[in-house]
């Protein structure tokens, strides 16, 4: 009897561990990838306490670059140090795993070019949402940090977040994160309907900063 409960919790040890192993979502059912870090590293934000974990499990193409070091600054997030870069093929895709059908989800994507190629050039590439435009980045001056969000309700388990190469340089991205939300919360996203974000103005701020 006793043997047997033994063998019970190691068996369920085993499955539990293998379970976290392969499930990409954090215990708050996040994905926060900082693109461009190590295969296999990870860290906790500062300001946010979220892990965020290289782009190993999530996509196999590419190539990792730390941006030119003029443009680090200590304000900096962590985030912008590395970008993803995808020289070969005019489409590389993200796929991010074991979501819930029907669930509505925050995808947020970065972009901070800094230099990383040293070729001081500006780019122009499309992202889409599996076969769906979702923008166009335009990097058009290499100061400020691009920060593109979507809302979704997904058909599927999983959902692939693709750079396409339109002609105008080489694409790449700095971050990646997912968050799901309640489902009662933009009721315009839904069925196959998703909204993107234009812009995000701070109504009534204390400090006079309208915009982050
Ligand atoms: C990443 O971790 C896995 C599992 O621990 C290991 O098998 C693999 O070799 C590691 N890859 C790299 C590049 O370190
Ligand atoms: C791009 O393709 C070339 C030629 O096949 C290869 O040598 C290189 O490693 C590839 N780069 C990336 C980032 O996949
Ligand atoms: C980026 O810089 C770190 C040290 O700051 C270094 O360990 C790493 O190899 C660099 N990565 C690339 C892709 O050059
Ligand atoms: C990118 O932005 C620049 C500056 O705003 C603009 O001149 C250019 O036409 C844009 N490119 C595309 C492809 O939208």
């Amino acid at each position: 009897m006793t043997v047997m409960l033994v063998w019970w919790l190691i068996i369920m040890s085993f499955l539990a561990v293998t379970i976290r192993v392969r499930c990409q979502l954090d215990d708050l059912g996040f994905i926060s990838i900082d693109c461009g870090i190590s295969k296999n590293s990870s860290y906790i934000d500062d300001t946010t306490d979220l892990t965020y974990t290289s782009d190993m499990q999530f996509i196999d193409t590419g190539a990792n670059y730390n941006i030119s070091k003029q443009y680090i600054s200590p304000s900096l997030s962590k985030r912008y140090l590395t970008v993803r870069s995808f020289p070969n093929g005019t489409r590389n895709c993200y796929t991010l795993r074991s979501l819930s059908i029907g669930w509505k989800y925050l995808i947020r994507a970065t972009f901070f070019y800094g230099n990383y190629d040293k070729l001081n050039k500006l780019v122009v590439f499309d992202i889409y949402i599996g076969v769906n435009l979702w923008k166009t980045v335009n990097i058009s001056q290499t100061l400020y940090s691009i920060m593109e969000e979507i809302i979704i309700t997904i058909q599927n388990d999983f959902i692939q977040v693709c750079l396409v190469n339109t002609g105008n340089g080489i694409p790449f991205i700095s971050g990646l994160d997912l968050r799901p939300l309640k489902n009662t919360l933009y009721p315009m996203a839904k069925g196959g309907q998703s909204i993107a974000l234009y812009f995000r103005i701070n109504m009534g701020p204390k400090d006079n900063v309208f915009v982050r």
